[in-house]
């Protein structure tokens, strides 16, 4: 009576950051955002799920160490994923495929990149776990809303491609759910580097510094999506940035200047984007301009910058990487990721 599935997500790396949430037990946001999901062979968590009539309890081992399964986030994907196969199960359409629901699950979950280091372990690992689970039970349903209770951006990783999750407007949170709004043919030649600048945990967790964004940003005040110039000024012309503009109706372009106003009018900004991605960012400045503004670049809460560019300009990009960049820093550790399918 062993019952065995395994999976892997990738991560995605959001161009309209989600910071701030409206309901933090629902996991709502207070805006809608837009992201690219990286490819599966590049940044993954792989989850193999086990149910057995055997087995006493609900465990979970992350990264070979036994971890509480008791996190009130980890509980509600559960809960939710086994609500809905029972459902599904009484409702007749479920069959033998569902049976096995009342026993205890054996979750192990192993990432290939440094975890809870702002590099979206928690969207690669959410995503993952509810979509195990869902096979696990043989249930076919959107599982967009479930991740999103495990970890707000996780919803995304649901989708290969370019996904948009809608902040919705339902106080119960159902209209909250990702989309994909281009398949991950859609833009052939886009590659994003991930720049690992300290693989070290972050010292403030996204659900923490987004608290803090939200009660001390004076840009996040307002509670609504930010209007902001498509092109940051300091920069000036950015190819990679038109491009995005034109494809996307300058909604990418106006994302990434709204990503830093964001985490960097943060008062506790110095913890979750830290001095290192400062550093990081002065440096990106100079060496894009020496690259004449050829890329565009964003963090997520830590200090890893991730450098979107076309095929075209990565070698001579990475040539530049290796040079400006100090030793010290790690500079060179990179991981390319291109758009992909949906977790399988
Ligand atoms: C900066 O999804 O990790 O990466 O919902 O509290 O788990 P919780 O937060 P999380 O936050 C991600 C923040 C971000 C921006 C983004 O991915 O949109």
């Amino acid at each position: 009576n062993l019952k065995l599935v395994t999976c892997t997500a990738p991560v995605n790396i959001a161009v309209i950051k989600y910071w701030g949430k409206r309901d933090e037990d629902l996991v709502l946001p207070i805006n809608s955002s837009l992201s690219v999901t990286l490819h599966q062979d590049q940044l993954k968590t792989t989850t193999t799920v086990a149910s057995s009539r055997s087995l006493k309890e609900d465990r979970i081992w992350l990264n070979g160490k036994e971890e509480n399964i008791n996190l009130p986030r980890l509980q509600s994907c559960l809960r939710e994923i086994r609500r809905l196969a029972r459902k599904r199960r009484s409702s007749g359409d479920g069959g033998a495929e569902s049976s096995g629901l009342a026993h205890k699950v054996h979750i192990c979950s192993v990432n290939n990149f440094p975890t809870a280091a702002g590099l979206a372990s928690s969207a690669a690992g959410y995503a993952c776990l509810v979509y195990a689970l869902a096979r696990l039970y043989g249930l076919e349903a959107e599982l967009s809303e479930v991740a999103r209770l495990g970890s707000g951006s996780a919803c995304r990783s649901v989708y290969g491609g370019f996904v948009q999750w809608l902040m919705g407007e339902r106080e119960d949170g159902k209209d909250s759910v990702a989309e994909q709004v281009e398949a991950e043919s859609h833009w052939p030649e886009l590659r994003v580097l991930i720049l690992v600048v300290s693989a070290e945990r972050k010292l403030v967790g996204s659900t923490a510094g987004m608290q803090t964004s939200v009660e001390t940003s004076p840009l996040l005040k307002f509670k609504k999506p930010l209007v902001v110039p498509a092109h940051p000024p300091v920069e000036g012309h950015c190819v990679v940035l038109d491009e995005f503009a034109r494809r996307a109706a300058n909604t990418f372009g106006k994302a990434i200047a709204l990503g830093s106003s964001c985490l960097l009018t943060t008062h506790y900004n110095i913890s979750v984007t830290n001095e290192c991605s400062v550093k990081t960012t002065i440096s990106l400045v100079n060496l894009n301009r020496n690259a004449n503004n050829k890329v565009a670049y964003t963090f997520d809460a830590g200090p890893n910058a991730v450098i979107y560019t076309l095929q075209q300009h990565l070698e001579q990009f990475v040539e530049l990487l290796k040079h400006f960049f100090p030793p010290e820093t790690n500079g060179e550790q990179f991981v390319k990721g291109l758009p992909v399918r949906p977790a399988s």
